[in-house]
């Protein structure tokens, strides 16, 4: 008999579900939600608020795009974290309350390790390429920067990691900076592909070992326009897809060159990308071109994969649900990957 896994992903801005067929997704929805576009980022309170609307419908929708009613559902995938409390504690107990009345079990998933296993989401008649274990993943999001060593579905190891802001929200702040709106990190990969990358130079962090900082960037950019604006008040307008592509080039080398190190440092040559920023087409780009200099095999998630949904956390539970794990009714929540 197959199995059927419910993915359910409540942890930001996106309400998502998703369902598995033996690993095979069947269907993926996705909810985005509107209400924080005024707001320049994410209003926690809000966000719960759509979340609590949203999920029943979400699920719903899921549910019938696979042809499947709840009652064949073999089990249950949820994100536990990390993200927003109020808007995980939905997608928990929406899965509490299914798995409770449906008498299946339920599986936390580490929302990280979704993006981390985005590459192994397999939909019927599209052939796929799996990295091999172990790999490393350049995980990258509005909320993480970090180098992870993946040694098998169920085994992770943080090599390096941001120490303040995380590169997304470098392309968040910046972008709010220099007035282009939110979310910034598509705007200025859009913008940047009209510009010239080496025009201008922004300075790079020295942080030791395989860590990252990208406060500094933010900071260095915000003098610079200052600066410039106090000459030529027209400047962002004259300047902004030059100063989007050098941006860009800038934070795409801070990130580069500390994955190359870690390829080096471990001799593992199977390198994927993860994460919202990860659909950042000059990332992809430059991690394809040092892949074929470097003799790396490099994977790139389908666009659709990269920002937040159920999918991915379908196939993290999936991969746990086959090695037997199964998660107590009372677990809570936890906002930060230190608790998870
Ligand atoms: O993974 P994600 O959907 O949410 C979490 O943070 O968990 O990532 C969202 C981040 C935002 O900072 C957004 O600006 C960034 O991903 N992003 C991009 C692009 N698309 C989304 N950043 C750079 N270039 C893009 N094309």
């Amino acid at each position: 008999m197959a199995d059927y896994i419910l993915g359910i992903e409540s942890s930001c801005d996106d309400t998502s579900a998703a369902v598995l067929r033996d690993g095979v997704l069947l269907s993926n929805v996705i909810a985005s939600q509107q209400v924080h576009k005024d707001f320049g980022g994410v209003v926690p309170e809000l966000a719960s608020r759509a979340h609590e609307q949203n999920i029943v419908p979400v699920v719903s929708q899921a549910l019938d795009k696979a042809g499947i009613t709840a009652q064949d559902l073999s089990a249950i995938a949820f994100t536990r974290g990390p993200g927003l409390l109020g808007s995980l504690l939905v997608g928990t107990s929406f899965a509490k309350a299914l798995s409770l009345s449906l008498d299946i079990p339920m599986i936390m998933v580490n929302h990280l390790q979704g993006h981390i296993l985005a590459n192994f989401v397999r939909e019927e008649g599209k052939p796929v390429e799996e990295p091999a274990f172990p790999y490393l993943c350049l995980l990258v999001s509005g909320g993480n920067s970090q180098i992870v060593k993946v040694s098998g579905p169920l085994e992770f190891e943080i090599l390096g990691q941001t120490i303040d802001d995380a590169v997304g929200e470098a392309f968040d702040k910046c972008a709010k900076l220099m007035g282009l709106g939110y979310p910034g990190g598509p705007v200025i990969d859009r913008l940047a592909k009209l510009g010239d990358p080496d025009r201008f130079h922004f300075a790079k962090p020295q942080i030791p070992g395989l860590d990252y900082s990208f406060s500094g960037i933010k900071t260095s950019l915000l003098y610079f326009v200052r600066d410039e604006l106090a000459k030529d008040p027209d400047f962002l307008e004259k300047n902004k897809e030059d100063l989007c592509a050098s941006f860009q080039k800038t934070l795409v080398d801070i990130l580069m060159g500390k994955l190359i190190r870690a390829a080096k440092e471990t001799g593992i040559r199977e390198i994927t990308i993860g994460g919202g920023v990860s659909a950042n087409s000059g990332l992809r780009e430059r991690l394809v071109a040092e892949g074929k200099k470097r003799r790396w095999h490099t994977y790139l998630p389908a666009f659709k994969f990269t920002t937040d949904n159920a999918a991915m956390i379908a196939i993290a539970g999936w991969f746990r649900y086959r090695a037997g794990e199964r998660t107590p009714l009372d677990v809570a929540p936890v906002s930060r990957i230190a608790d998870f």
